[in-house]
């Protein structure tokens, strides 16, 4: 198996095994250093890097990602059409920033916690048309997802969506406090090539109710239905 895997790094061109190389030992390294805020093992696959991007394309630019570690979803992104200078690049260990920074010099990395995102002035003007997270969230305190994801849909585009992963079934954000939000997701996709197995959801904003109703408790719970469906 590991000899197999090998193979398949020697085939690659040398630069791109090189980096795959130098991306793996850091992400050891943070790990060994902070097991929890990594939240995984390895980065991540390429077939999750795919699966985590397919709804993005050139229009969707610019791009926020969050917890871009050694940029295994932020080449999926470049493939999918989006230039580097289209990408902002959250990441809050030094060294994934700086090799963040090494491998995308024309994207804009900022090192920082995710969930203090809001007292800093990154996405100015265009509104984002998509985000990409790679965060831990299970790990996160839920006041930090949900200072993460109001961040983000303040500066989203009506419509846009934010991309989560997650190693477990289900949302890392409960519905209620999804709903609390004002804010929906559906299972995008699983895939068993990763270590281990992982699902993305995909979060958007819930369509504003038809009628907005002020009334009776009946008439309210309507309005609740309509929103939540
Ligand atoms: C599970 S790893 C994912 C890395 C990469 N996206 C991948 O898929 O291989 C989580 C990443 O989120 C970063 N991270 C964790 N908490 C963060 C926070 N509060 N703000 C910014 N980055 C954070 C970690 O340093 C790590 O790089």
């Amino acid at each position: 198996m590991a000899h197999t895997h090998m193979l398949k790094l020697e085939r690659r061109q040398p630069q791109e095994a090189y980096s795959v190389h130098r991306g793996r030992l850091t992400f050891a390294q943070s790990w060994m250093a902070h097991p929890l805020r990594v939240g995984a093992v390895a980065p991540s696959s390429r077939r999750l890097a795919r699966l985590i991007a397919s709804e993005i394309t050139p229009a969707s630019a610019p791009v926020l990602e969050l917890g871009a570690g050694t940029g295994v979803f932020t080449r999926s992104l470049l493939g999918r059409g989006l230039r580097e200078d289209q990408l902002i690049l959250v990441e809050c260990d030094p060294r994934f920033a700086c090799l963040l920074e090494h491998d995308y010099p024309d994207a804009w990395v900022v090192q920082v916690d995710a969930a203090r995102l809001s007292r800093l002035n990154i996405v100015d003007g265009e509104l984002l048309g998509a985000v990409v997270s790679g965060l831990p969230l299970l790990s996160m305190a839920m006041r930090s997802r949900i200072a993460i994801l109001q961040f983000a849909f303040r500066h989203m585009r009506p419509g846009a969506s934010f991309y989560q992963f997650t190693y477990g079934l289900r949302c890392p954000v409960p519905r209620p406090v999804l709903e609390r939000l004002g804010l929906k997701a559906a299972r995008l996709g699983s895939t068993w090539l990763n270590t281990p197995p992982a699902t993305v959801c995909r979060i958007r904003a819930r369509r504003k109710p038809q009628f907005q109703v002020s009334g009776s408790a009946a008439e309210t719970d309507l309005v609740v239905q309509q929103s939540v469906r």
